[in-house]
């Protein structure tokens, strides 16, 4: 295993594509092994671009431009951050051998699309699943609620966030549902999942790392649960460890295991989970860090993006929990430009608490500006005291522009 020197010809580099929060914190990590990065969004000015060597702003879902540009610069990685990417210019670039695809080209075209990744997972894995079914026409939406019954959710195949995602209780809202899902998704390939609702007691991530062990084998790692509550399909708060039945923890490691051992490479996974008792069922994978993990900033020695950065080189890693503790996540409250945050100082008077500020240069009213996190023994305390946090630091914005 041999590691370059950043803007040196012997540089090894990283060209991620994605440069929101998570993507900075996978940057600074990169950073401190000397790893040269390039950080790429849509626009300039994404987290990312503001700790890395070099940006770019271009259409990441063009084949061609991904392509260009992964020819022009080298990399020796490439770190997909976001799922909306040229899933194609990939499986060139790994087919000629030009650059890693972290974890794999076949797991990002699987993960961005719902169809890919639920079929792997229900039909050749062979996990739990919530019951579902595929829609490409009202008339089969209608046909596919019956078969899963109410409540269930309609989402797009391909969105993320929460887009076009909506809970339908009876038959009567599916048109709503159906209109809402065609214009929410990330590209109109026409088709939505149906699931139905899995009355769960809580959902988990489950942080599952593919790392070398130092001896040439791959082994896979799993951190403490990390708890969470979600809004309108994103995430508002998170926590890690989540308490869960022994046989729970046993099943949640089990199905992590298998999906990662079906997709390979090597990485960190969010694998997100659903628990009633000692039952567990699988609901969808990231193969990159996750945001709910963002709590591990400061409940692990080697946070979520140490992990994915350590095992993508080849490194061995700790997935141990150092201290428990939670995150809360900071919105924008508004629409706007020139961003700037108050309230920092009387957040961060609370004891054992970070705030990470993204300075993403546009605020929106449900756009995630920032996160508090906060340690406590104790994780209804470091609940309370994250929440506390991120709503003692708002975002006011130019609205004279
Ligand atoms: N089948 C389901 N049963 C119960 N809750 C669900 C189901 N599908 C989604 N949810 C809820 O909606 C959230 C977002 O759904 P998810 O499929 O993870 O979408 P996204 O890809 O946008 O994160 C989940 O974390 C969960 O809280
Ligand atoms: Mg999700």
């Amino acid at each position: 295993m041999k590691l370059g020197t950043a803007l040196t010809e012997n540089a090894t580099k990283a060209l991620l594509l994605g440069s929101g929060e998570l993507g900075k914190e996978i940057a600074i990590a990169l950073q401190r092994y000397g790893v040269e990065v390039i950080a790429v969004d849509r626009y300039q000015g994404a987290p990312a671009q503001h700790v890395a060597h070099r940006s770019y702003a271009i259409d990441m879902t063009d084949a061609e431009a991904v392509k260009q540009l992964i020819i022009a610069e080298k990399p020796d990685y490439i770190i997909p951050e976001i799922e909306a990417l040229s899933t194609e210019a990939l499986k060139e670039v790994e087919s000629e051998g030009l650059a890693t695809v972290v974890p794999n080209a076949r797991a990002i075209a699987l993960t961005m699309n719902r169809e890919g990744i639920r079929t792997l997972a229900a039909e050749q894995v062979g996990v739990p699943t919530s019951s579902y079914a595929f829609a490409e026409s009202f008339a089969e939406l209608k046909d596919a609620a019956a078969h899963t019954g109410y409540p269930c959710f309609i989402k797009p195949t391909m969105s993320s966030s929460g887009k076009g995602q909506s809970m339908v209780e009876s038959a009567d809202q599916l048109e709503e549902a159906w209109a809402y899902a065609k214009s929410g998704g990330r590209t109109d390939t026409g088709k939505v999942i149906v699931e139905g609702k899995v009355d769960f007691d809580f959902e988990i991530t489950l942080l599952t790392v593919r790392a070398m062990n130092g001896q040439g084998e791959v082994v896979t790692h799993f951190c403490e649960p990390i708890g969470h509550r979600q809004e309108q399909g994103d995430y508002r708060e998170s926590w890690q460890p989540q308490a869960m039945s022994v046989e729970a923890g046993r099943a949640a490691k089990e199905i992590a295991n298998k999906i990662t051992d079906a997709i390979g490479g090597l990485g960190l996974f969010g694998v997100e989970l659903f628990v009633k008792g000692d039952s567990v069922w699988f609901s969808e994978v990231s193969p990159r860090p996750h945001d709910t993990g963002m709590v591990t900033m400061i409940t692990q020695r080697q946070s979520e993006f140490d992990l994915h950065v350590r095992a993508i080189l080849g490194l061995p890693v700790s997935s141990r929990l150092s201290n428990p503790g939670a995150s809360a996540v900071i919105l924008g409250g508004v629409d706007g430009r020139g961003v700037v945050y108050q309230g920092l100082d009387q957040a961060l008077a609370i004891p054992e608490t970070e705030i990470r500020l993204f300075a993403k240069p546009e605020a929106f009213v449900k756009r995630r500006m920032g996160v508090a996190l906060a340690a406590d023994e104790d994780i209804s305390k470091a609940r309370e005291k994250a929440v506390k946090a991120a709503g003692l630091v708002t975002v006011k914005v130019n609205l004279m522009e």
